[in-house]
């Protein structure tokens, strides 16, 4: 294991992404709600750059009691990757598909050391 250096923390705000090569893959390192984050840049769907997609709040289907569909909604306290190739979405927090907990991206730990952005690999 070693850790490859990103960027200086001041260079990814909050809710932004950067994706890096410099570590014999593409990896994308997120903040989001002040935590850092880091997947491969590889859809387990069919190998899209997932980690390109929109970052949006969890797209709820309304349901009502009777069973007829009443639209949706977004939950604003979960987040998601839209892969930009078919649309499967991942977890923000830990890169699980939102219906598919078998499929998942690469997850790397994350480290800051005197305000810089390292990636551990
Ligand atoms: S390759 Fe990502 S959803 Fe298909």
């Amino acid at each position: 294991m070693k850790d490859v250096f990103v960027c200086q923390e001041g260079d990814l705000a909050d809710g932004s992404t950067l994706v890096v090569s410099n570590t014999g893959a593409e990896i994308a390192v997120f903040r989001h709600d002040g935590a850092y984050y880091a997947y491969r840049n590889y859809c387990p769907h069919q190998g899209g750059p997932a980690c390109e997609g929109v970052r949006m709040p969890k797209v709820v289907e309304n349901i009502d009691e009777a069973g007829f569909y009443r639209g949706q909604s977004f939950d604003e306290s979960e987040f998601h990757i839209i892969c930009p190739w078919h649309g499967y979405a991942f977890r923000v927090t830990d890169g699980v598909n939102a219906n598919d907990p078998k499929l998942r991206l690469k997850k790397f730990d994350v480290t800051v050391q005197d305000g810089q952005i390292y990636v551990r690999i």
